[in-house]
């Protein structure tokens, strides 16, 4: 009898945001006449800038000519992507980032999955508390984690919360811990952090031996040139850290799917066996293996990112929705709403009014506003009392949600 990879059965109910589609549709389907406006998921609204429609529009030319078609392209991607993102979101930027050390794909939330394919199965981890779910249901799928208690948090599994009370900074890890997961700029919170804050975790991450996956799937929307945007820009954090990077939100590829992973040359650990092991050969092993990289038409499109007409059009891009966060962080906030991030995230992170639970505010909103947002405790024990609204919607969708918003809690 063949046996199911039963890690899978500890998970809860759905993961986040199928699940709040669901009771979205229930109410919809209720509702046929509701108009509804979702500023749950952080899902891109407004088309591709022109330059990248423009470059993918070509490359699907050369996959029609015999002298210019592309077969299987490099696993790790083409140089004409990997070159530019060395140069302009690196090495110009002061931060030693080679381009052989860039592994294209076609999505960070994979890469932060299939990255526990190279790691070993007795690692204690950390997290965020809350945090983006994606890197606590993959580890307990990976058999990393213990059951969940009646609040879902995982054995195992080392919970750092982040909420207004600690000005959304973890502590250090009170007990051993070998992987540590940070994402900056920080979904759900939309909060940053300084350099002082990451410079703490990487000599943690030195002292102790941990790894650093860090998420800078946000680092685009910084406004501010004293946050850093990178790990590789802390001092010794080439030798303890991994860093995703994701090209959804900034130049509107949700749909399209294209991200990257940087693993340094540097970064090594010794196995049991006594050897020093390189992860960027491992993760290079295993990429070769399993993916065969991300389309040729894809990649052309996100190079063209990177040309000067590129950079214009997604800048207006970014500025656009970070508008809409702001004109979300000062409509909630006139009508007396806590608010934090939307300032270098384009997510807008409050508190719920009258202490009210995460879910039933989400009620609310949805039956009262025709609103959709995210739960805060939808991303951990911690979330609770708090809840995200994105800001990647038209302005008209914004505008008006902020009307509805206003009119549901007032
Ligand atoms: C979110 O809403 O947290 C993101 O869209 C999830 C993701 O990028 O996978």
């Amino acid at each position: 009898m063949f046996r199911i990879n039963e890690n899978y059965l500890k998970l809860k109910a759905g993961y986040l945001f199928p699940e709040i589609g669901r009771r979205v549709k229930a109410f919809a389907d209720a509702n046929p006449e509701a108009k509804i406006i979702r500023l749950g998921i952080g899902d891109v609204t407004e088309p591709l800038p022109a330059a990248i429609v423009t470059a993918m529009h070509e490359a699907v030319d050369d996959m029609a000519k015999r002298d210019s078609f592309h077969g299987y392209g490099p696993e790790q991607g083409y140089g004409f992507l990997r070159e530019p993102i060395a140069e302009q979101d690196y090495q110009a930027r002061g931060v030693n980032v080679a381009a052989d050390e860039i592994f294209i794909s076609d999505g960070s939330k994979c890469d932060t999955g299939n990255i526990l394919d190279i790691l070993g199965a007795d690692n204690v981890i950390a997290i965020t508390d809350p945090v983006y779910p994606v890197y606590v249901d993959t580890n307990v799928m990976a058999g990393h984690t213990g059951d969940a208690d009646k609040n879902g948090r995982y054995g195992k599994l080392v919970y750092l919360p982040v909420t207004a009370e600690n000005n959304f900074t973890a502590d250090l890890p009170s007990e051993p811990v070998d992987i540590i997961y940070l994402c900056y700029p920080n979904n759900p919170t939309g909060t940053v952090a300084t350099r002082e804050t990451l410079q703490k975790w990487v000599d943690y991450a030195l002292e102790n031996k941990c790894l650093i996956m860090f998420d800078a799937a946000y680092e685009a929307f910084v406004s501010d040139d004293s946050i850093p945007r990178s790990i590789f820009e802390i001092e010794g954090a080439r030798k303890v850290a991994i860093e995703f990077r994701s090209f959804s939100k900034n130049i509107g590829f949700t749909g399209v799917r294209c991200a990257f992973t940087v693993v340094p040359k540097e970064l090594t650990v010794t196995a049991s066996c006594g050897t020093e092991v390189s992860l960027h050969q491992l993760w290079n092993r295993r990429q070769s293996t399993k993916f065969n990289g991300a389309s040729y038409i894809v990649q052309k499109g996100a190079a063209a990112a990177y040309t000067p007409e590129g950079r214009q059009q997604t800048k207006a891009l970014i500025d656009f929705y970070m508008t809409n966060a702001q004109l979300l962080v000062d409509g909630l906030t006139s009508v007396g709403i806590t608010v934090f991030g939307g300032k270098h995230a384009p997510y807008v992170w409050l508190k719920t009014p009258n202490d009210m639970s995460s879910w039933d505010f989400f009620d609310k909103l949805l039956e009262k506003g025709h609103l959709v947002g995210t739960p805060g405790s939808g991303f951990g024990a911690a979330g609770e009392g708090y809840f995200r609204l994105s800001a990647f919607n038209s302005r008209a969708n914004v505008e008006t949600a902020i009307e509805r918003f206003k009119s549901v809690v007032s």
